[in-house]
């Protein structure tokens, strides 16, 4: 942990991935789960209040790299996010983030954070949440389909928030399916390796599909499915990223986060764009209906939406500074006088860590200040 001292007006807290660990270990990640889940729960519930738009996406043949705003009347939050599935073989994470929190009255930013841990447990806290509303009540078995980076997160999850007592597991990597038993090994969850999709889903009350591919994938298929199963779909969250079969979501009723952007990036990419389907935030808020019989197919469209972020870098925050984790830095030149940034130029250059010989010399050379050189020029 590092030392975090008076934060001066106007510093920003820095939160390194370190940081962030320690905030939630500190809170414990059921606590931490279920508070994100809380706030999530409860900016949703005043949606109107926001400024919200689309993620802005830059696509590559491998993936796709996002920025994330968000904005109430007192707060702004962006995060920028990657998704590169085939990272992993690289030694990288498909997913990497961090973000900012900053003060809507002067924009001065608050709070810098690394955000990787923090859009795993946001992602599974927003999942169980959707899954409170749509899931019949009492499940106790998910199946879950992709074990990667996510999978921990989403298990515990609906675990701490739902009660699930057994997970029945399946990715096409077997090695991943070792790691995550390991990891939960301790959890209490009984777990079951399953041989496929198939298998893994049978007599499951959720199936929570979590795998990353940039293609069109069909993981989940309408003959998998018994009557009222909640399907929790994280994994396609990309134009051309998908992960249900069409017919899943026909059978089904759909939820989603945000409309405008799940259009794009969910599941229902794949669907005529007046296929219907309900924002989360309405049932919630108690205006639309959430499961409506215990033989229905529920859906639940996750892509991710700003807003998620929004409410983790709160949680975050406030955490962070009552724990007196992170560290004050100058994210953005605050000179003396506000009028005057080219004071900063006037001071002395520090000396860098890195420099060549040559460079250290000119360095060690008496500093002189521009004021100087201009009053030498003329
Ligand atoms: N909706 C959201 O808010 C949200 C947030 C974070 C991540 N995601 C998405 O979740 C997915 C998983 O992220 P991650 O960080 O765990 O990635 P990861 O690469 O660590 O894990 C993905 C796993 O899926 C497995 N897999 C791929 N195809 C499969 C298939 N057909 N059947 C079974 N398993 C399969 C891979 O072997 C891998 O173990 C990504 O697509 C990511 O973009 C969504």
């Amino acid at each position: 942990m590092t030392a975090h001292t008076t934060r001066p007006a106007g510093q920003t807290l820095f939160l390194a991935a370190r940081d962030v660990a320690d905030v939630v270990n500190h809170l414990g990640l059921a606590t931490c789960l279920a508070r994100v889940a809380d706030r999530i729960e409860a900016d949703f519930r005043r949606w109107p209040s926001f400024d919200k738009s689309p993620r802005s996406a830059c696509h590559t043949e491998h993936g796709v790299v996002e920025l994330m705003p968000v904005a109430d009347s007192t707060c702004f939050a962006f995060k920028y996010v990657n998704g590169h599935p085939a990272n992993t073989s690289l030694g990288l994470p498909t997913v990497m983030a961090f973000g900012v929190l900053a003060d809507m009255h002067t924009g001065a930013p608050r709070l810098l954070a690394e955000l990787t841990l923090a859009t795993a447990i946001r992602t599974a806290a927003m999942s169980a949440l959707a899954a409170r509303h749509l899931a019949r009540p009492n499940p106790r078995v998910m199946a879950l389909i992709g074990n990667g980076a996510q999978a921990e997160f989403q298990a515990l999850a609906f675990q701490a928030l739902l009660g699930v007592q057994a997970v029945r597991l399946y990715d096409t990597d077997p090695a991943a399916t070792r790691k995550l038993m390991h990891n939960l090994a301790a959890s209490g969850l009984h777990l079951t390796r399953c041989a496929s999709v198939h298998e893994a889903v049978q007599g499951a009350d959720i199936i929570t599909t979590v795998t990353a591919d940039k293609t069109r994938a069909a993981v989940l298929t309408a003959e998998m499915l018994s009557p009222g199963q909640h399907i929790n779909a994280v994994g396609g969250d990309c134009p051309g990223k998908t992960e249900l079969h069409p017919e899943v979501l026909q059978q089904a009723r759909v939820f989603c986060e945000y409309e405008p952007q799940t259009r794009i990036e969910g599941d229902i990419q794949q669907l005529a764009p007046d296929f219907p389907v309900t924002e989360l935030w309405r049932v919630l808020t108690g205006s639309h209906a959430g499961r409506q019989g215990d033989h229905e197919l529920t859906v639940f469209d996750s892509v991710g939406f700003a807003l998620e972020d929004f409410s983790m870098l709160q949680v975050l925050d406030d955490a962070a500074r009552r724990l007196g984790v992170g560290v004050p830095i100058d994210l953005v030149a605050q000179p003396p006088n506000p009028k005057d940034l080219y004071s900063l130029l006037r001071r002395p250059a520090a000396p860098f860590a890195t420099a060549t010989p040559s460079a250290t010399a000119a360095h060690s050379a008496p500093q002189v200040s521009p004021e100087v050189d201009l009053a030498a020029a003329l």
